[in-house]
């Protein structure tokens, strides 16, 4: 009998996965370098079964005429899937699955540190120290915000917003808030309250973003959103960059709007060098290392294997979308 044959859009993925599928399907690697290119996806992806998707290129209506028929399952290797176009596969009766719960912990790891270094001030005291600007007397020098007795605001209470409420708890906050679309009961249980976005903006020491990427969502964090927060609230993005209105959060973070921002996601991705956000001393950025450990990767890449077997073999995908 012929072996599915899956098109995997990267080579780097962790060996457990890759593992996992070639126990019973054919490979065919996108190998281009240093990112996966589309080009590449479209020449080879013709009569595939399946699709091992880790890149944040579009997955959309071309990718999918050029697949064909064939192609019956999707595992994307993120947990974030705003860059697929669900609708169409689900049109075409092709299954896809994602890759939640198993980044939450690291996703929220990043989170506390970017809240930290944004509100410590890592990047402008390393740029002091770097420059040989270190003051050494000064009690009022380089002084920040911190965890103890602030608000903490949570935009979006999923997995990834409830595991930052768990993880700032012992750093003794004062109140932990959060927005969306209703109460949760799991906010309940950390002891996080719903308020409205409105109040959360206003009453938040540190806004941490954790939502999804979606229409209603995209830039709203813009002028209107950075005038209600306060002069010196943290802003922290672990989800997606479309999320905020960057040329406001310019704006905000160099007129003193905010006090500063800690940011693991951009648009676009990269981001070029040459940004106004890079030149920023209160503008703390990582390079979208949300779920990058070791051992997220792998459980990313074995969930992401697991939906595309049990697609194939006609079983229900563990984390389907
Ligand atoms: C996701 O899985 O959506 C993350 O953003 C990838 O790091």
């Amino acid at each position: 009998m012929r072996r599915p044959i899956v098109l995997v859009s990267n080579a780097e993925i962790p060996e457990m996965g890759l593992n996992l599928l070639k126990e019973k399907c054919e490979l065919i690697i996108c190998s281009e370098q240093p990112y996966p290119s589309r080009a590449d996806i479209l020449r080879k992806i013709k009569g595939v079964d399946a699709l091992f998707w880790c890149t944040h290129l579009k997955l959309d209506k071309e990718i999918l005429d050029e697949a064909g028929e064939n192609l019956k399952v999707v595992g994307t290797m993120s947990a974030g899937y705003d860059h697929i176009d669900i609708a169409e596969l689900k049109n075409r009766g092709i299954l896809v699955g994602n890759t939640p719960n198993v980044l939450t912990s690291a996703v929220a790891e990043v989170a506390l540190g970017l809240m930290i270094a944004a509100a410590r001030r890592f990047h402008e005291g390393q740029l002091a120290l770097m420059s040989g600007s270190w003051n050494t007397g000064a009690a009022q020098w380089m002084l920040g915000m911190e965890l103890r007795g602030s608000t903490v605001g949570i935009v979006g209470l999923g997995g990834i917003g409830q595991a930052v409420a768990r993880r700032v708890q012992p750093f003794e906050v004062g109140r932990i808030i959060y927005c969306g679309h209703s109460p949760k009961k799991e906010g309940e249980a950390i002891g996080a309250e719903f308020v409205s976005l409105e109040e959360l903006l206003q009453e938040s020491d540190f806004v941490v973003v954790s939502c999804p990427l979606s229409p209603e969502t995209k830039g709203m964090f813009n002028d209107e959103a950075f005038a209600k927060m306060k002069k010196t609230a943290v802003l922290v993005n672990v989800a997606r960059g479309g999320l905020i209105d960057q040329e406001a959060l310019v704006r905000a973070l160099q007129d003193g709007k905010i006090q500063a921002a800690g940011l693991d996601v951009m648009t676009p991705e990269p981001l070029p060098t040459n940004h106004p956000l890079a030149s920023l001393k209160n503008c703390f950025l990582i390079p979208h290392l949300g779920s990058a450990t070791v051992k997220t990767r792998q459980d990313m890449a074995v969930l992401a294997a697991r939906n595309i077997l049990c697609g194939l073999e006609g079983k229900p995908l563990p984390a389907p979308l």
